[in-house]
């Protein structure tokens, strides 16, 4: 089993006040997402997607991969939200922190900060590039100027057959202007199914054509993915449904924020990913647990006096990993001991670190934040791939528990409408002059 569940750290009070009832309503949601009758349930196909990956279906986006990684020292990835960041959860989870696996990826539409494009577009201009371009709606502003801006950098320096040889688009099937565009330019394209929404779509070619392309194993990313799926719809007892059912207990208890905590260097971008995952799909109708994530122990440096201390509004779930792909270094004996650190000779920095998080967790459960402890079986690719599925596994359930929608994102619109009205799009008229009315009345 790759992931299990330690409850110790939440009280016995908490546990009997609501975990059961929330477990026993558990089963109905999780029967109502498996036959397809829940809330958002023309966005489900990301249910049975691992196990119905086909190896054709990962030998194509290899291959593509393949011819990416041949013609390119850079390939940029353009997305944003849940069209950029399940790839690079996975990537900087596997990857070097000093050095790239033959391939960099580096990324770009997941803001506007023109800064941004000024320093890539120059870093570029000295590489061998090349650019997948994914947007389910195909039309999302940020990613979509920013392949403007760089595709056509890419034909000025490499010639208008680079839009065949060295361009990508991951979109829908038939809708949105990215769909048109590629089209158009004969560009090599893989399709975003209907049924998966964009944070869902890590396992689709969204995630996995980047994360090939930067030289990880996706096949062991699947296989992860598919023995969490089938531990988790095969019985109603299960690690994500648990997960779902204390969330919800600990909300009902006053913790309304969710503090994701990891002491594994590679892990920043999962939390990342993590906090999309569960702020859009919760965060709705008044309702949610708000997510927030740290990296420790940097973040006990900064964060650590308020999770201590601050409001008691807190929930922490620490990730631990049992195993690390990398050896952990030895602490040396050194005779002059100027820095009276011998007591630890002869003991490694895993020894360290896993002290420092036993000493934390009882720390901040003292301080009144219960502490949900993960524990995952090693850190490599097809634990990771069996993290993600369970966390979207838990994300629909609790979300449903919660009685939202947990597949829709209405609330992102408003500020689409306002930026357009103010950018004056054709259409957005109307907007624009309520906007200028409402900034006279808030002297804005
Ligand atoms: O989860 C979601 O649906 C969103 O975060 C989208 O992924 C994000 O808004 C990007 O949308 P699109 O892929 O249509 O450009």
């Amino acid at each position: 089993m790759k992931i299990t569940i330690d409850k110790s750290l939440v009280s016995n009070r908490m546990v009997d006040s609501h975990y059961h009832r929330y477990k026993a309503m558990g089963a109905d949601f999780m029967k109502s997402l498996a036959d397809k009758t829940c809330a958002g349930n023309d966005f489900l196909g990301w249910i049975d997607l691992p196990a119905q990956t086909d190896k054709e279906f990962l030998d194509e986006i290899n291959e593509t991969a393949n011819k990416l990684r041949t013609n390119s020292e850079v390939v940029v990835v353009i997305g944003i939200g849940g069209s950029y960041l399940g790839a690079r959860a996975v990537i900087e989870s596997q990857k070097n922190s000093f050095k790239d696996n033959g391939c960099e990826v580096v990324y770009a539409g997941h803001q506007l900060s023109p800064g941004y494009l000024t320093e890539l577009t120059t870093y570029l201009r000295t590489k061998k590039w090349s650019i997948i371009s994914i947007s389910k709606s195909g039309t999302t502003t940020e990613p979509a100027l920013a392949f403007r801006h760089l595709r056509l950098e890419l034909v000025e320096q490499f010639g208008e057959n680079a839009m065949k040889e060295r361009v990508v688009a991951i979109t829908d099937a038939s809708k949105g202007a990215l769909r048109q565009l590629a089209d158009a330019k004969g560009m090599k394209t893989f399709v975003i199914p209907d049924d998966v929404g964009g944070r869902f779509s890590v396992f689709t070619p969204v995630g996995l054509l980047p994360i090939a392309v930067a030289g990880f194993d996706i096949k062991a990313l699947i296989a992860g993915a598919v023995e969490m799926q089938k531990q988790i719809w095969s019985k109603t007892d299960n690690v994500a449904l648990e997960y779902a059912a204390l969330r919800n207990t600990l909300l009902q208890n006053g913790h309304t924020t969710e503090v994701l905590a990891n002491y594994h260097h590679k892990f920043h971008y999962i939390g990342e990913w993590w906090k999309q995952l569960f702020g859009e799909s919760e965060g709705k109708d008044g309702k949610g647990i708000f997510p927030a994530s740290v990296d420790l122990t940097t973040d006990l440096h900064s964060m650590g006096q308020y999770i201590q201390d601050g409001n008691r509004n807190l929930f922490e779930t620490v990730v631990k990993f049992e195993n690390g792909q990398l050896k952990p270094e030895k602490i040396s004996r050194n005779d002059e001991n100027l820095d009276k650190l011998n007591y630890l000779s002869g003991k490694d920095f895993g020894f360290v670190n896993n002290n420092a998080m036993e000493a934390t967790m009882l720390a901040h459960n003292s301080g009144g934040v219960p502490n949900i402890l993960l524990k995952l079986k090693d850190d490599g690719i097809e634990t990771v791939g069996a993290l993600l599925y369970f966390f979207m596994a838990t994300c629909a359930i609790s979300g449903l528990m919660l009685q939202v929608n947990p597949f829709d994102q209405p609330g992102v619109e408003d500020y689409k409408t306002n930026m357009f009205a103010l950018l004056e799009k054709p259409g957005f008229e109307a907007q624009l002059e309520e906007i200028k009315k409402l900034r006279q009345k808030l002297k804005f």
